[in-house]
């Protein structure tokens, strides 16, 4: 069966950093590997993208493939046709399936019935090749064995792949929320179960940022929840991440986002576009990363 990522503990912590290594010598040019050569790859969405979009085309062609964009309009995973059907059809044509969705289970069934690797590009539970892509970030821009991080905001996706990482590699992982926006029960448990890392939940700001290297923000209301945003907002509006909350913040913090953002909602322009962001290399580094996870996922 081919390897697939349909989240971050998919990989063991020793595969982890072999994709980090092989994305930093995919980055610097020292390698480039072709392993979708003479292949398709195919890139299903059922929510709209930038980011994913672009860098898995790019990546797919840096790759040697050739990327073919699917909405669910055509296909219509699990209602035209089961997920094992989709699975099995599209294994007879490309080399490898990314897919961005709602159901987690979508990603999961189609990784178990496929026989090419399928990359998870962001469901309602988790980001997997965001939070890759912000940790190698976080290497690239500061020497540390652990990192601090503090997520402010809403328990999405998100929050759920920092758990999933905090359960390999150690980090001291503060999230700030609400009682009422908390990330996945489950996910939480298996951090803090795995004892690689810390992990702290607190409904309060200030708390959470204390001393942390990394404050890390996202939308309020993630896609599909649009609607709730001003319940969101009520709930979420002490958690914005803005230059008075941040006073409290190790000196050499680093500001990220995984955008797109909401400015002026849970993030401010003036730190956004201050000197402590990196908003913009996360956005690069998932061009680099998702190569590095494609080309580690085709050489098993
Ligand atoms: N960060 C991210 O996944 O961006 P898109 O929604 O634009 O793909
Ligand atoms: N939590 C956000 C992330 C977007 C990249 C969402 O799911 O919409």
């Amino acid at each position: 069966m081919a390897r697939s990522f349909t989240e971050i503990t998919d990989l063991t912590r020793d595969e982890i950093l072999e994709v980090f290594e092989l994305c930093r010598k995919m980055k610097s040019g020292e390698i480039a590997p072709k392993p979708l050569a003479g292949k398709s790859a195919a890139c299903i969405f059922t929510k709209p993208s930038l980011r994913t979009r672009i860098s898995f085309e790019v990546g797919i062609n840096e790759l040697g493939g050739n990327a073919l964009y699917v909405t669910d309009k055509e296909i219509s995973i699990g209602k035209r046709e089961s997920v094992h059907d989709v699975a099995r059809v599209l294994s007879r044509y490309v080399g490898l399936i990314m897919i961005r969705t709602f159901a987690h289970s979508d990603v999961t069934g189609l990784a178990k019935y496929a026989e090419v690797p399928v990359v998870n590009g962001l469901t309602d539970l988790v980001h997997p090749c965001q939070i890759m892509g912000d940790y190698f970030t976080l290497l690239e821009h500061r020497k540390k064995d652990k990192f601090r991080i503090a997520y402010l905001g809403d328990g999405n996706n998100i929050t759920n792949s920092w758990l999933n990482l905090a359960s390999l590699i150690p980090i001291d992982l503060v999230i700030g929320t609400s009682p009422e926006t908390l990330p996945d029960k489950g996910l939480v448990q298996k951090a803090r179960q795995n004892k690689n890392s810390s992990v702290l939940i607190t409904h309060d700001p200030k708390e959470a940022v204390k001393d942390a290297d990394v404050i890390y923000t996202d939308v309020w209301a993630s896609m599909g929840q649009k609607d709730q945003i001003k319940e969101k907002e009520n709930l979420l509006h002490n958690f914005q991440v803005n230059t008075a909350l941040l006073s409290g913040a190790n000196p050499d913090y680093v500001v990220m986002h995984c955008l797109p953002a909401e400015r002026g909602r849970e993030i401010t322009d003036e730190v956004m576009d201050g000197p402590h962001s990196v908003v913009f290399d996360e956005a690069e580094n998932r061009l680099h990363i998702q190569k590095a996870i494609m080309a580690f996922l085709l050489q098993q």
